[in-house]
């Protein structure tokens, strides 16, 4: 069986820790301009049938750091333009040989389509209103570095939740790890069955990041909205935004976190985008090293037999550089790398 990175709610904690942990080690390699694995035999093909600036770049980087060759796609200059399926074209990259795809698209589910149709490894970059599973690993990632421990924080993430899959990948990964989490918002920006979530849900801003380890700003995201769903942005600004103000509720020391792209004046402001408390431009580094530990961790697992024609057969064997997988744990592996 191929390893896929499709969501975060159905992985194992275990498997949560290892990439964590593979990441905190990658970083530290990179930092200190150490050799990481090299799986120059992989090309990866980056579909990105949605826009993107973070996600793309930051796995296009992951890649370059591994050695691994890209092949890129955006839907507006493919065979897609003329009508092709979606089956069809993830068939024939599948025919073309990649050996694994990293893929965005604005259908929650998508993702899972593409690993059934192409049979090797898939990475999930975003998929709809459902999962985006290394943003989530960034931002874990990013809170250890801060607060050394993910158990027992309280998480407001603050917005419009209906539309995220930050929201979604985020909650799952960080109540695995014994995080409360609040979601805060209006009603209208509220997923209707809000009891599939962990957490609780507070429509006052004040009552929900009262007491606040970690705030997520979440954008409102309106290219997913109905007409209607907001009176109007200002409106939402004055009730909902994060800012000098409003940060006063929190902890002192809160961290501010966003995954980007954000609109200024509209969920937060200067102060709090570009406060001391804010660890925003560290999801964006962090980013590229825990794409770098799902690249790999997919890469280096057997892939599963599969039927005529296959892909690519090249898979790299570990090699002594391999970082240690299972062994620590991530937090160990982050403190380790902590500059003191
Ligand atoms: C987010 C996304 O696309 O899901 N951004 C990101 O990947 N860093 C959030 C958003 O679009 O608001």
């Amino acid at each position: 069986m191929p390893r896929n990175l499709l969501g975060i709610r159905h992985l194992a904690n275990d498997d949560i820790e290892e990439l964590l942990s593979i990441s905190a080690d990658f970083k530290l390699r990179i930092n200190e301009g150490r050799e990481v694995p090299n799986l120059s035999n992989q090309v990866v093909g980056m579909l990105f049938f949605e826009n993107s600036t973070r996600t793309r770049v930051s796995f296009e980087q992951a890649a370059y750091y591994l050695k691994m060759k890209t092949a890129n796609f955006s839907a507006g200059g493919s065979s897609m333009a003329k009508g092709e399926t979606f089956r069809d074209t993830v068939l024939t990259l599948r025919y073309e040989r990649l050996n694994g795809l990293v893929m965005r698209h604005r259908a929650s589910g998508s993702a899972a389509l593409a690993a059934k149709y192409f049979g090797g490894p898939v990475l999930n970059a975003g998929d709809g209103q459902h999962e985006h599973p290394t943003q989530a690993l960034a931002d874990a990632l990013t809170i250890l570095e801060r607060k050394g421990d993910i158990k027992g924080l309280q998480v407001a993430i603050v917005g419009d939740v209906e539309h995220s899959r930050v929201a979604r990948s985020n909650a799952w990964l960080l109540s695995k790890f014994g995080a409360d989490i609040r979601y805060v918002g209006p009603r209208t920006l509220m997923p209707p069955h809000m009891q599939m979530l962990p957490g609780e849900v507070f429509y006052d801003l004040r009552a929900g990041i009262e007491g606040a380890d970690v705030i997520i700003c979440l954008r409102l995201q309106k290219e997913r909205m109905a007409d209607g769903m907001l009176s109007s942005i200002s409106e939402y600004a004055s009730m909902y935004q994060i800012n000098r103000e409003t940060l006063r509720w929190a902890n002192r020391d809160c961290l501010v976190m966003h995954p980007g792209p954000i609109n200024r004046g509209v969920e937060v402001d200067d102060v709090a985008a570009d406060g001391e408390r804010s660890v925003i431009t560290n999801q964006i580094e962090n980013g590229i090293f825990v794409r770098m530990a799902a690249l790999y961790w997919v890469f280096t697992t057997e892939p599963k037999p599969v039927e005529s024609p296959p892909p690519a057969k090249t898979r790299p064997t570990r090699s002594a550089k391999a970082p240690a997988r299972t062994a620590s744990k991530a937090k160990k592996a982050v403190a380790g790398g902590k500059k003191k």
